[in-house]
């Protein structure tokens, strides 16, 4: 799992810190596209359950292997997209806003994951407004970068922060195809980001551009594999393996790219982190 590239990290690099994670995951044993709520989704093209679970497997056994601590929702018959498990909720200080989905396809997965959260002795609040956890709302340091557009209604931007007391930053999201933030933002760590400007309309990139001058910019090319979908501990960043230029500014940047094929689940239009909901205790 450790780079045999050294080399090609620029000795000005910084000196990237691991900090052990505690996630939780949803293994997409139900797993098919039989409706269309984005625009990779395509009933008509097959899936193969077997697969997306041998391909979900390599990312659970990668997490274990760099330390993370996971936890496992029990899939739902006839919800398929409970594999995305960064949509069941976002969660910091122990505290659990529930998530409260746009589609009715996936509005039961709302009530599930937040009864995980009650009997896993998380502070449960309830939603009152249209939110998709943390598919839209990023922890970014102390600041929560959150999403609207698609999904999240701006009024749970409010919501949240209300109930955690921290600065949220609303950004428009543009493009139908980056209609989750996490797939046009990736976390690298408590200070650093990257981003497909493309995704955002003109303020929301501008406020992109002040607050993280130094972000690494996805190429349009890695975005399209949803390549920013991904989950860094500060310094292992667990990528699509397609996306090979992120990959190269990731490792220039001293961070250590591990990257896992999710092929399977990019039908149902998500990837890594879309599989990964973060647990702050
Ligand atoms: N099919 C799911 C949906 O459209 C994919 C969710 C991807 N999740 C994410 N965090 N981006 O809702």
């Amino acid at each position: 799992m450790s780079t045999n590239l050294d080399a090609l990290v620029s000795p000005e690099a910084p000196v990237r810190t691991a900090l052990k994670r505690t996630i939780l995951m949803c293994k997409p044993s139900h797993f098919t596209v039989v409706y269309r709520i984005n625009p990779w989704m395509d009933p008509a093209v097959p899936t193969d359950t077997a697969l997306a679970v041998a391909q979900w497997q390599t990312l659970y056994d990668t997490y274990v292997g760099l330390g993370f601590d996971v936890h496992l929702i029990d899939p739902i018959d006839g919800l398929p997209d409970m594999v995305y498990a960064a949509n069941g909720g976002f969660v910091i200080d122990n505290i659990a806003y529930g998530a409260a989905f746009t589609y009715p396809q996936r509005q039961p997965e709302g009530p599930a994951y937040m009864d995980w959260f009650r009997e896993n002795g998380f502070d449960v609040r309830v939603p009152q407004e249209i939110n998709e956890g943390e598919g839209d709302f990023l922890l970014v340091g102390d600041v929560i970068l959150a999403g609207t557009g698609f999904r999240s209604a701006s009024n749970s931007h409010e919501e949240v922060s209300a109930i955690y007391g921290r600065p949220v930053i609303t950004l428009n999201l543009v493009n139908p195809n980056f209609y989750h933030l996490d797939t046009a933002i990736a976390v690298l760590d408590d200070t650093n980001i990257a981003y497909l400007p493309s995704a955002f309309d003109e303020p929301s990139l501008a406020s992109l551009r002040e607050r993280y001058p130094d972000a690494v910019i996805a190429t349009e090319e890695d975005a399209a594999i949803l390549g920013l979908n991904s989950y860094s501990d500060g310094y292992n960043v667990v990528i699509a393996a397609r996306a090979k230029d992120f990959e190269r500014q990731l490792r220039e940047r001293g961070y250590n790219p591990i990257g896992v094929d999710l092929s399977e689940l990019l039908l149902g239009g998500g990837g890594v982190k879309c599989c990964t909901l973060e647990l702050r205790r």
